[in-house]
């Protein structure tokens, strides 16, 4: 009875809902730990390299900083991140453009909350997008992308999908490198990608938050070809380790400010200002320089050659996995995995109880397969 109550009293978009798949992983295996268990963390996308020194000295400088900031973000930070992509990227940016939160992941709910439109996520995808889109109400359409397309979404999927009704608002999320499988997109692909988007005056929101460790170090923003309607996310959480910071950004066009505005509006409501200190020091990351990019190269290599190693590990053992370009992924469809598995000694994939930590591929909105980090191990600092 009381059951019933409980479950009556909760908001029908959230009625049914599970925490995160990485959070929960992660939540789990802590505790598995505490407890004196062997947990093999393949679960969250936690960076293993520790933030850059010069970033940590920023952070203890600023450690007084106590004053909200604006809501939009730090003045000299917005213009750090604009200089940061108009350098990286080759876009255009202006820092009034620039919005700063508390983890992208919180931009991209307040992004879905001030646009009225669809969502459409090519699959696999972060567990995260479709059920934010789910607990706002938004309508989601999940594109499925195959292991014989390297997991990429092809353009002539979207145009497929507008054709049918092209006036509906629609949002398209493009995630490059991409978790969970570490993929990339070419240039050709992007430029007709961003054809099609024109077409259709499709907002594209481009999630790069793991940009900057393509392992090639040869990112390419979808923005340097379809500047007008593409947001950029980033943030310090994957390229500088400090997921735990939690600061994300979100670059605009001008032609989307409005938006960019509203999510200002929800943000003075909800969280204020992201953390003072922690602005300040992402001042430090974002304005790059030498140490940095020495930062960026080890962990790329490091990144590029685990990525390779673990591939072709695992398709020894049968299963099929595309070599990943980018971020710290795998993703593999079953094969004889299982016995493979098994002849080499590792620990038997239960997603716990002294095993490895795996996200099944339902969490990503696909089955049949499995996404593991390959970051959760300590590796020594690239710095
Ligand atoms: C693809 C992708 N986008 C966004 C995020 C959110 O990152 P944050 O909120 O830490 O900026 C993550 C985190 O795992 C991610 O993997």
């Amino acid at each position: 009875m009381a059951n019933d109550l409980e479950h009556v009293s909760l908001n029908l978009n959230v009625r049914g809902l599970h925490a995160s798949a990485t959070v929960d992983i992660n939540e789990r295996s802590d505790e598995l730990i505490r407890q004196g268990r062997t947990v093999f963390k393949f679960g969250l996308g936690q960076s293993p390299f520790p933030v850059p020194p010069v970033v940590v000295e920023a952070l203890r400088n600023n450690a007084h900083q106590k004053a909200y900031l604006p809501v939009k973000g730090l003045a000299a930070l917005r213009e750090a991140v604009a200089r940061f992509h108009e350098k990286n990227d080759e876009v255009p940016a202006d820092p009034d453009n620039v919005i700063i939160g508390p983890g992208s992941k919180e931009l991209m709910f307040l992004l879905q909350n001030a646009y009225y439109g669809d969502l459409v996520i090519p699959t696999p995808c972060w567990v995260s997008y479709a059920p934010q889109a789910q607990i706002i109400g938004r309508r989601v359409t999940l594109i499925p992308t195959h292991y014989e397309g390297k997991w990429r979404l092809r353009p002539e999927q979207i145009e497929e999908l507008c054709a049918d009704d092209p006036a509906r608002p629609r949002i398209v999320v493009l995630n490059y490198p991409g978790n969970p499988e570490g993929a990339t997109y070419s240039v050709p692909t992007l430029r007709k990608l961003a054809e099609v988007a024109r077409r259709y005056e499709l907002i594209i929101l481009s999630d790069e938050i793991y940009g900057m460790l393509n392992h090639r170090g040869e990112h390419v923003s979808i923005a340097r070809y379809y500047p007008e309607r593409t947001i950029i996310s980033s943030g310090l959480s994957k390229w500088c380790g400090a997921g735990g910071w939690r600061l994300g950004t979100f670059t605009f066009p001008p032609a989307l400010r409005h938006l960019m505005n509203a999510m200002a509006v929800l943000a003075s409501e909800t969280y204020t200002s992201t953390s003072a200190p922690i602005q300040y020091a992402a001042v430090r990351a974002f304005e790059g320089g030498y140490t940095i990019e020495r930062y960026l190269l080890h962990a790329r290599r490091i990144l590029a050659l685990l990525g390779s190693w673990c591939a072709a590990k695992l398709r020894e053992t049968g299963a099929r996995v595309v070599e990943p370009e980018g971020a710290f992924y795998l993703f593999r469809i079953s094969g004889r995995w299982r016995t493979g598995w098994r002849r080499r000694g590792l620990p038997r994939r239960r997603r716990f109880a002294g095993g490895s930590s795996t996200r099944p591929g339902w969490r990503f909105c696909r089955g049949r397969c499995s996404a593991a980090t390959m970051a959760s191990s300590r590796y020594a600092s690239p710095t």
